[in-house]
């Protein structure tokens, strides 16, 4: 993963970097470091952990050149540590990477022969000394980057500053993101539109195999084949955005309490509540799609999996639904009527963005579903769905699940109405329920003191299991994931009727179970379940509604009660519960609730 960032500009860049480097802090935080220009020579500053780490030694150490680099990291190789802290140098040039350079060990044994000194343990220092080589045998700084590009398998996004050379950043990405920022006088480079945002707001995206060679008067591009080439610049809104968590102590927690605004929104814009009917969905031809196929990671999955009930319930359509970095080496055979959905908050995930390649190169069609609307996927699908939800800075999702629910809840009643599998009354029933959620996860945030009381318990666990039925059943996995994610017990979610097929081996009285039953038409058989947990001793949180709460009459349940409603909503109402259920148990642990440990926002790696 790891955020980059290059600039020249026409004051002291040090803090300019920083302020870079915090937006793009979501896509690690292991280590920082920067590489600046003072008066022509490379001069470095790192330090492992947070960012503050970095800007603290900057208080005391500070820089005035006006050309520089810098980086966040999320180690893949080497630990992160301020030895293996980006930018790597050399005495003529420094680089910032994002990425995994594949034959770095050959590569490494090659330059140590031939007398090159290493003093980290990444991937990233190979590309240093290659340039290095390049510069010493006589060749120009782009000249000497082109031809170590030649040398890289893996996936990458470089920026190099140079020894002696005060105008002049070179980046080059293959796999991973990379866009140029344009200034009036000054230029900058950046893994995103995000981390460009405080210096301009018109961009241009690197293509696939793209260098750029950088001055202050300008970006001169080159394509895969090093043929200069004309890239066009958007104005992106990204840029404006200012991360603020308001009353909130985490962003976390102000972002599950956005929830139903930004459900609101974002089912505004893809139901007509008024004429209660889903919008068409521009380009795809549902009654011509024989067959659906989602892909995503993550919470994104579990979003997808949610909407493999609604699609095959509402719509009678067959959907495939697979966790990107399996699909993406399957090889499995796709009908060139079936239509490849992709789910991905920011756009960029590096096994989803595969997915969507293979399924391109199969011949079907791309829907995207994204929040980040300039990202790879975005822009590599045929149709792309933004789900609106605003930039989602806690690491761990919440806003954005239930916002790519609202999106696939309205296309799953756009595909039924094309393909007749729905009437128009049955449309605008389920148009009506839809347009019931944010009341509706108003209230389920209501029961967030009980919620609280329940967490300072289930704090002092080591395990626990969610179980759950139907759309429930990808709502218990998204439970325990953001449980484990967050507050690092150890969680696992279930279907329901699978736990008598091994998992109830574990049940004891120190195993408590999250159970997720709306009473729907699967709630009896969940109930049975629930009933096995407590013939063992299983401590239950039943989330439930009141019919549920009468129906299920087993003492020692603790009971979250919300709205009824019906079936079709409950994935996204239910979401709300087992989100602050994870949440107040971190903060009871004194996690990094925002940032936990290891993890990162963009995980551009396979
Ligand atoms: C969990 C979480 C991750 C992401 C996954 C995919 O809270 O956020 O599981 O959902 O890494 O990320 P995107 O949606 O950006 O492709």
């Amino acid at each position: 993963m790891c955020g980059i960032i290059g600039i020249l500009g026409l004051t002291p860049v040090a803090p300019l970097l920083v302020d870079g480097l915090k937006r793009l802090e979501y896509r690690g935080y292991d280590s920082a470091g920067i590489a600046v220009l003072e008066e022509g020579h490379l001069d470095r500053l790192r330090a492992e952990g947070k960012l503050r780490n970095l800007e603290a030694k900057l208080r005391a150490n500070r820089k005035t050149g006006r050309s520089g680099i810098g980086h966040t990291r999320w180690a893949t190789h080497g630990a992160p540590t301020e030895r293996n802290a980006h930018p790597h140098a050399t005495e003529r040039v420094a680089v910032v990477h994002n990425g995994i350079i594949e034959n770095f060990r050959e590569l490494r044994l090659e330059m140590e022969a031939a007398g090159r000194v290493f003093s980290s343990d990444t991937d990233t220092e190979v590309v240093a000394h290659l340039v290095t080589l390049g510069l010493i045998d006589g060749l120009s700084p782009k000249e000497a980057v082109q031809a170590t590009l030649k040398r890289l398998t893996g996936a990458f996004a470089l920026a190099f500053l140079f020894e002696g050379e005060d105008d002049l950043v070179i980046g080059a990405r293959r796999g991973s993101p990379l866009a140029i920022g344009w200034g009036s006088g000054e230029m900058f480079l950046g893994s995103d539109a995000i981390a460009l945002g405080p210096f301009t707001d018109e961009i241009t995206y690197l293509e696939d195999g793209d260098s750029v060679v950088l001055t202050r008067a300008g970006a001169t591009i080159f394509d895969a084949d090093d043929v200069e080439i004309a890239r066009t610049p958007t104005t992106t809104a990204g840029s404006t955005y200012i991360a603020d968590k308001g009353n909130h102590r985490h962003f976390m927690v102000k972002e599950i309490h956005e929830q139903p605004e930004v459900v609101g929104r974002t089912l505004g814009h893809y139901l007509d509540l008024v004429a209660s009917a889903a919008k068409a969905v521009d380009d795809i031809d549902f009654s011509r799609i024989d067959r659906l196929s989602i892909t995503a990671c993550g919470t994104a999955y579990y979003a997808g999996f949610v909407a493999k009930y609604w699609f095959e319930r509402i719509a009678r359509l067959p959907v495939d639904i697979d966790i990107a970095s399996e699909f993406r080496y399957r090889e499995q055979p796709l009908s060139k009527d079936g239509l490849s959905i992709v789910i991905s908050q920011s756009g960029e995930t590096a096994d989803t963005l595969a997915s969507l390649r293979y399924a391109k190169g199969q011949g079907q069609r791309i829907a995207a579903i994204v929040n980040v609307r300039e990202s790879t996927i975005a822009r590599e699908a045929d149709v792309m769905l933004p789900i609106l939800a605003g930039p989602e800075i806690g690491v761990a999702s919440t806003k954005a699940f239930t916002a790519q629910l609202a999106v696939l809840a309205a296309v799953a009643i756009a595909a039924g109405r094309a393909r007749g599998t729905i009437d128009a009354a049955e449309e605008a029933l389920l148009v009506r329920s839809f347009s019931e959620v944010p009341r509706l996860m108003h209230e389920a945030l209501r029961l967030e003191g009980q919620i609280e009381a329940l967490a300072r318990d289930l704090a002092k666990v080591k395990h626990c299991l969610y179980l759950g039925r139907g759309t429930s059943y990808p709502i218990a996995l998204e439970g325990a994931l953001k449980l484990k994610e967050i507050s690092y017990i150890h969680a696992e979610g279930y279907a329901a009727g699978e736990l008598k097929h091994g998992p109830i081996a574990l049940i004891d009285e120190e195993m408590p179970v999250v159970v997720i039953a709306p009473y729907d038409r699967v709630f009896e058989k969940t109930v049975s379940n629930m009933q096995e947990v407590a013939a063992r001793g299983g401590r239950i949180i039943l989330i439930t509604d009141r019919k549920g709460s009468e129906a299920a009459a087993i003492d020692a349940v603790e009971t979250l009660i919300l709205p009824e409603m019906p079936a079709a909503v409950t994935p996204l109402v239910y979401a709300i519960p087992v989100q602050l259920l994870a949440y107040h148990t971190a903060v009871f642990m004194g996690t990094d609730v925002d940032q936990p440990r290891n993890l990162a926002k963009s995980v551009t790696v396979e």
